[in-house]
This record gives structure tokens, sequence and C-alpha cells, in this order.
């Protein structure tokens, strides 16, 4: 992803082109992909948030399924003008101008909030996942306050992305949200990750040290002994392809 992701101006741009295009777009797949590690999260009565929703189908989907209401927010007016006047006639389907980071909705109002592809749009800024800015971080911190903030006491956040455990579960694992955190992949080849966020719930040892480690000095790569300066076992000698 390049940074133009992160300007507001560009989504308008994009949506503004993609008004005439039936359908919509849906990164990561579409919710047929995914579709079972979200259903079981999913309670009569799920009140559902869709934080960053573009023009994908994933609102509706989650409408079919039985949630209600989907509130859909977007920082793109282009996008949920369009997204309000194409899905008109549905009951409880609420689509809203509003930042992530600055919800305004009030505390515990939803039991199901969902991104896909929408933090990682903030994130693109980044050049080195080893090492991402003070300023990230905040930007995402802020977006995971608001998100734990108006989830139920027993409710979920699933975030869907591109971005590997090793790199993604330090934000999510930070005990002031009060969630624990999960991992599901889906893809044929390539793979996507889903991480299910439960609120209530405790994070577990190994996770709570991967959420320390977001504002440590990290460990880079270059400074860890490498095959050729540490090679006792020459295993590569031994490899039979
Ligand atoms: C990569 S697209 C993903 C769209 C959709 N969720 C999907 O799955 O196809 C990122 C979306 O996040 C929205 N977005 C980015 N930053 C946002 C913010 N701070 N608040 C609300 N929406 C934001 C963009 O306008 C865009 O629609």
């Amino acid at each position: 992803m390049s940074s133009m992701y992160k300007e507001p101006v560009y989504w308008d741009n994009r949506y503004e082109a993609e008004r005439a295009v039936p359908g919509g777009y849906d990164w990561f797949g579409t919710y047929r992909d995914f579709a079972e590690l979200v259903r079981r999260e999913i309670r009569p009565g799920t009140r559902g948030l869709v934080l960053g929703c573009g023009n994908s189908s994933l609102s509706v989907d989650l409408h079919k399924e039985g949630v209600s209401p989907v509130v859909s927010i977007d920082y793109s007016p282009v996008c949920i003008t369009e997204m309000a006047r194409k899905h008109a006639g549905i009951p409880d389907m609420r689509w809203l101008v509003m930042d992530a980071r600055q919800l305004t909705f009030p505390d515990g109002s939803f039991d199901l909030v969902i991104e896909k592809g929408t933090l990682d749009a903030m994130m693109v800024g980044e050049r080195d996942p080893w090492r991402v800015s003070p300023d990230t971080i905040s930007l995402v911190d802020q977006v995971l306050s608001e998100v734990s903030r108006v989830l139920s006491p027993t409710g979920c956040f699933i975030s869907i992305t591109f971005s590997a455990p090793h790199f993604r579960t330090r934000h999510y694992a930070q005990p002031a949200y009060g969630w624990s955190v999960s991992c599901d992949t889906y893809g044929r080849d390539f793979h996507y990750f889903l991480y299910t966020m439960r609120k209530g719930r405790e994070l577990t040892t190994f996770d709570l040290e991967r959420g320390r480690s977001l504002h440590a000095p990290p460990i880079l790569p270059e400074t860890l002994p490498t095959l050729a300066e540490n090679d006792d076992e020459e295993f590569l000698k031994n490899i039979q392809i």
C-alpha cells in the first residue's frame, strides 16, 4: 500500500470514480472467505459497527447474518453518501461520516466491531514494520481505545489485515483495552489474518510480552547471529533436496 492511502482525499476521489461501478471493491477477499470466523461471534441481538466500511459488501453481509443494527462509518463523505443511497431501503442499517479515531457513540454501544483494511490504510506511511513510528503507534492506539470504549463488556473486535502476528499482535495486546487476542488465517494462495479481540478476557503471558515489545527498543534482525557467523551444525550441508 502506498502512503496516498492515508489521505481522505484519495478515498473521496477513488469512491467518486467507482460510483458508476456496480457492486463495490472488497479488500482482502469477500465475506464468504472468512464468514465462519465471524459467525462464531454473532448471537441474536448482536449490534454491529463497521469501521472504514468503504464500498465493500461487508456491512450488508453482516446484516444478512442477523446483526442489527449495522452501523457503518467511513471518513470519506463520498463513500458514505453513495452507500446510504445504494442501501436506502434496508432497515437497521446506518451510514455515518466519522473518523475511527473519534467515535461519537456512547460507551458499550456495540457487541461486534469489525474493520477490514482500515488500520492497514492508517499504517501505510511506515517503512519498517519492526520499528513503527511513535505517531503511528499513537494513531492506532486512538482507534483501539475508541473501539474498546464502544464495545459492550463481553463484546468482540475483529480486525482483518495482511499484517502477520509478530507485527500486529503487539498493537492489540495492551492490557488497557481489556481484551484477549487470537489470530486465524484464511485464503488459499495468499493468507490473510483475522484477529479476534474478546472483551472481558485476559491476555496470555506471551501476548502481554508482545504488547510490551511495542514500546521497547526492537531486537533488529541484523543484531541476531546469522548462519554465516554461527553455523556449528552445518545443517545446510546436510539438507538433502
Ligand atoms: C483499504 S480501505 C478498506 C475498505 C473496506 N473496509 C473493505 O474491506 O474493502 C480503507 C477504508 O478506511 C477508510 N478510512 C481510513 N482511515 C479512516 C479513519 N481515520 N476513519 C474512518 N475511515 C477511515 C478509508 O476511507 C477507506 O474506505
